[in-house]
């Protein structure tokens, strides 16, 4: 048995939506928390499935963690009894390898199976083994799992073949407690990798470059515990954004970073969408290098244009637009007038999504990782699942303006990584439904 959205298409968005917190974020700070046996203390985490998911993992390996307020969870790593996570927990959530790094680092030593995670392309983990093996480690492989063993990792140049965002995030919690210095080169400088990186610096890792793609780290002999605020959730914030343009709507979203959202935002005034900022308000979250967030504007306007305009998109690492919101915007090209092009350079198999937008009338064709959209077509409510958590979203929003129903299956996807979408939706003035089926 499942959960289905029942949602009732052609309502147009009203009012106010806030943003929870990072759902890429979140995770990596609690691997961190492993780093060290004092209480470590994160705020502004969402209630998602992939958040509970992560406590299970710390769990099996003997950490504790409770929820220690609605949106704050205390952790505590001091009696570590297993350094290896159970395979099913694993390959059940990509983040979960990120426990390599922290157990590698602290204990030296760390077994795990190749993680799972959405079925978005091949998603190697060359770049993370390679990077232990840099620091000295050992990396064998027993029955489904990989080993890693050290005494004791040694700082070391580490030349990234590719910048991804969970490799660097491995590397910085193994090298924050290895003996000397560490250049991570070719590094991912996502928002979410920074986040990490001021958690741990935080705890006392002396860490430089934070957000450029050459980081330097000074390994500490051990690290403390710390209270850490989660940055708001930029994919969130950039599928409300979505919602209102593609309703022709009027939403005001708090907690949606205009520093993180660059690529996004220009991209979406290209279209045609009025975005401008919002009421200043405080927030509670990182404020990141520029310091906008520290100056309390973290809250954005977004309203539809009279006519939308086709464009073509790359989807591509930081500060480029993001690939989780390439399926989102998909599904706003459809009612865009002309031809648009999405071109996937992240991940090789992330166009799925487009058979179940085509199942609801979208003119869309695939080529490669090239998505060609004709725009605009009049949407039809249609039975669709949610292939994963972004490609679940990018139906949502294409019901939200069909006409008459859309029943969206398979909605575990979206609750890994959104807390309550319908719910916040619905404040807005939609009208979904959630059913068990
Ligand atoms: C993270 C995010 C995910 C986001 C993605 C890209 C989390 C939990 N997930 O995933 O939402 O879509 O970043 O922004 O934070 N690659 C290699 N070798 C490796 C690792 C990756 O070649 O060892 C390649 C992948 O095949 C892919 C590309 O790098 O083509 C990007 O992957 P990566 O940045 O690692 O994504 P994730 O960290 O898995």
């Amino acid at each position: 048995m499942g959960q289905t959205l029942v949602i009732e298409g052609g309502r147009r968005l009203e009012g106010t939506v806030r943003v929870g917190g990072a759902k890429n974020a979140v995770l990596p700070c609690m691997a961190a928390a492993l780093l060290t046996g004092e209480d470590c203390y994160l705020e502004n985490v969402p209630r998602i499935a992939d958040v509970e998911f992560m406590i299970q993992v710390l769990e099996s390996l003997g950490g504790r963690v409770e929820w220690s307020g609605a949106h704050c969870l205390r952790l505590n790593a001091a009696n570590i009894t297993a350094l290896s996570p159970p395979a099913d927990l694993v390959t059940s959530q990509r983040a979960s390898f990120l426990v390599m790094g922290s157990l590698l680092g602290r204990f030296g030593y760390a077994a795990c199976p190749p993680p799972g995670g959405d079925v978005i392309g091949q998603r190697p983990i060359d770049v993370h083994l390679a990077g232990f093996a840099a620091l000295g480690a050992t990396i064998g492989r027993e029955a489904e799992k990989y080993v890693a063993k050290a005494q004791g990792l040694r700082g070391a140049t580490i030349f990234l073949d590719y910048p991804s965002v969970l490799g660097t995030e491995n590397l910085l919690l193994a090298t924050s407690l290895s003996q000397g210095r560490s250049l991570l080169v070719n590094a991912a400088c996502e928002p979410e990798v920074v986040c990490l990186a001021e958690m741990l610096q935080a705890m006392g890792a002396r860490i430089s470059g934070v957000g450029t793609h050459t980081i330097e780290v000074e390994g500490a002999a051990s690290l403390h515990g710390v209270a850490h605020n989660i940055i708001p959730d930029r994919i969130e914030a950039g599928t409300f954004a979505i919602a209102a343009a593609i309703t022709g709507g009027d939403v005001e979203i708090e907690g949606a970073r205009p520093d993180h959202l660059m690529a996004f935002t220009a991209k979406l005034q290209e279209v045609g969408v009025r975005i401008e900022p919002g009421r200043a308000i405080p927030l509670r979250g990182s404020p990141g290098p520029s310091g906008l967030g520290s100056k309390g504007n973290m809250c954005l306007r977004v309203r539809g244009g009279d006519a939308l305009r086709a464009v073509s998109i790359q989807a591509v690492p930081y500060p480029g637009l993001a690939t989780d919101l390439q399926a989102p915007m998909a599904a706003l090209l459809t009612q865009a007038h002309g031809t648009s092009y999405i071109n996937e350079r992240v991940f090789e198999n992330r166009l799925l999504y487009v058979g179940e937008l085509r199942k609801m009338g979208a003119e869309v064709v695939t080529t490669g990782t090239t998505a060609i959209i004709q725009g605009p077509t009049p949407l039809i409510g249609s039975q669709v699942r949610a292939l994963d958590v972004r490609a679940g979203a990018a139906v949502v929003l294409a019901a939200l303006v069909a006409r008459g129903t859309t029943r969206v299956g398979e909605i575990h996807h979206l609750d890994r990584g959104y807390e309550a979408l319908d719910q916040k939706l619905c404040s807005l003035g939609a009208v979904i439904q959630r059913i068990e089926e």
